[in-house]
């Protein structure tokens, strides 16, 4: 109930529309029971005049039922247009809503939720919740007014026939859906979570599928897929059911609806307490009302599901980012030239989970105009390192700061723009090659992009394809070797104008000669940038002013570059 009220919450700004369109779909709904209310009674009338040999007034009815027929048409349009208009800016208001809630977390706080499983809630799950108004909270306020509005013009005219027609609208617009919800509520759930998994599943096959076939692993995989469809296919099979005597049980109470208005007004006509003509009236009145409680059962139904999907986007949308962001940022300190722009004192990290820590008291100084390298065997923290720096991950112990201002007093955006880093697994997006330069630099003209590709080694690559920087790369575009897309992840990182350049291992997967001629111009390069240089081979070594060595997630070894052999 409380992710129930925390949804209607959500919706606040959009209220205006919700009622319009309640009111508009209220009006079409009882201009259809008044349409076909007077239509029995003129019918009625008109006939009985006629064997009486009397005439009456048949303006009167007559136009109204063209109002109502109006009305109705009219209304209903209008509802369809302005609920879809409102949901429509819900769910973008809520995919955004919740994709603002999620970006502090990443990556580390969403290292946990696969990538899949992050895609399905922000797709279907919310889709799901956009069919709470439309599919539970419109028809559940339209049901309830409209039937308090037939109740009361049918006690006008009979209190009995109000009163057995207030008992079967309640049996089939409350008792009927709060049994369908008891029943429906859990394989609704269980379908919400399937379907999840569906796509999470879907989405990690589809990933490393050359994997799964290379190991001969894609039949158990494809064995699993099906085993979730038939299991899916079992509660869909379940809610047919449901829905299908869920509709039974309202066509039943309608129908008892009709009999009993008409076994109650034809004594009532007899004793004359009901004008004849009032007969067919009241019993169409009764049987129309029904109407608006159609959706209701399959709306109950639904409401397990939908739920499970609200509990889900919570979840994730509540997780406290890794890297708390200061209620009032201090602002980004200028830099003395003889400062450390980058420095880490006696700073640790332990990744949740883990048995042994990541970094161990790790001190270091980043120079402007200085060139640090870290050398240390696979394992031993260096990237953890750039982790830190670029705030995914928040220090154990320790202190890091930028122009002698702690980070945690510093807003994680700022900081990472004063950093630019080649990370270990850089990402090119399905993009063309200068979109994915551009990242770094979205101004930057073409000859600037040239111009860092030349020296990460990559122009000619480039230059070589038909379309040059237009060459759509990533995973639907060309195939990059692991060596060429690293070239464009290094010229990206040296586009970014920032005093601090991270380059984890941005020689790896390259030939020794094109490691060594990209290194020697990417350093010729750096000028006044305070550089580290990530590395577990001993390349371009030379060209450092400092060097460290790592081992097992500690410094163990410093050194001023002239001693290095
Ligand atoms: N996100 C993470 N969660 C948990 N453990 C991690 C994570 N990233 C790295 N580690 C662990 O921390 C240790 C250091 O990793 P890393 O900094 O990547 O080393 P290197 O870059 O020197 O190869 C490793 O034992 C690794 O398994
Ligand atoms: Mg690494």
């Amino acid at each position: 109930m409380s992710d129930l009220l925390r949804l209607l919450k959500l919706f606040r700004p959009y209220w205006l529309w919700m009622a319009g369109s309640i009111a508009l779909s209220l009006a079409s709904v009882l201009a259809n029971v008044g349409l076909m209310a007077v239509s029995g009674w003129f019918i009625t009338a008109m006939a009985l005049a006629g064997l009486a040999g009397v005439s009456m007034n048949y303006f009167t009815p007559a136009a109204l039922i063209r109002a109502f027929a109006i009305v109705r048409t009219v209304g209903r349009y209008g509802e369809r247009v302005i609920s879809h208009e409102a949901t429509f800016r819900l769910l973008a208001e809520l995919r955004t809503w919740f994709y603002r809630r999620i970006e502090p977390l990443a990556p580390a706080g969403l290292a946990k939720a696969h990538s899949g499983d992050v895609h399905a809630r922000l797709s279907s799950d919310i889709d799901r919740l956009e069919l709470v108004f439309l599919r539970f909270f419109a028809p559940v306020t339209v049901a309830a007014l409209a039937s308090l509005v037939v109740v009361a013009v049918l006690f006008a005219w009979h209190p009995q026939i109000a009163a057995s027609q207030a008992v079967l609208l309640a049996l089939a617009g409350i008792a009927l859906p709060v049994l369908v919800a008891k029943a429906g509520g859990a394989p609704s759930e269980r379908l919400t979570h399937q379907g999840a998994e569906m796509t999470t599943k879907l989405v990690d096959m589809l990933d490393g599928l050359g994997t799964l076939q290379a190991h001969g692993f894609d039949a158990a995989h494809a064995a699993r897929i099906e085993a979730l469809t038939c299991g899916m296919i079992a509660e869909e099979t379940r809610l047919s059911r449901l829905s299908g005597l869920s509709t039974a049980g309202v066509g039943l109470a309608t129908n008892m609806a009709l009999f009993a208005a008409i076994a109650l007004a034809v004594p009532a006509v007899r004793s004359g307490a009901l004008a004849p003509a009032d007969l067919a009236m009241v019993a169409l009145l009764a049987m129309a009302s029904f109407e608006a409680i159609g959706p209701l059962p399959l709306a109950a139904q639904s409401l397990g599901g939908t739920l499970a999907s609200a509990r889900r986007i919570f979840a994730l949308a509540d997780g406290a980012p890794p890297v708390a962001v200061p209620a009032r940022p201090a602002p980004l300190p200028l830099n003395a030239a003889d400062a450390a722009l980058l420095s880490f004192r006696g700073v640790g990290l332990t990744y949740p989970g883990a048995a042994r820590p990541a970094l161990c008291d790790i001190d270091l100084d980043l120079m402007p105009g200085t060139r640090t390298g870290l050398l240390g065997a696979s394992g031993s923290g260096k990237s953890s390192l750039v982790n830190l720096a670029l705030r995914f991950w928040p220090p154990e112990t320790g202190r890091i700061s930028l122009s002698g201002t702690d980070v945690a007093d510093l807003d994680p955006e700022d900081v990472r723009r004063q950093i630019s880093a080649v990370s270990q697994h850089a990402h090119l997006f399905t993009a063309s090659i200068a979109e994915n330069l551009r990242v770094a630099a979205p101004d930057a003209p073409l000859g600037k992009l040239e111009e860092a590709c030349r020296i990460a080694q990559v122009h000619d690559f480039i230059a070589a394809q038909p379309d040059g920087y237009d060459t759509l790369v990533g995973a639907n575009g060309l195939k990059l070797s692991g060596g060429e897309a690293r070239r464009i992840a290094v010229a990206r990182a040296l586009l970014k104008e920032a005093p601090i350049l991270l380059l984890d291992e941005p020689g790896e997967g390259l030939d020794r000669a094109t490691e060594t001629a990209m290194l020697e111009a990417l350093f010729d390069a750096t000028g006044e940038r305070a550089v580290l240089y990530i590395t577990h081979r001993p390349v371009a070594l030379e060209r450092m002013h400092a060097l460290l060595l790592m081992e097992r997630s500690r410094i163990v070894d410093r050194r001023a570059a002239p001693q290095m052999g």
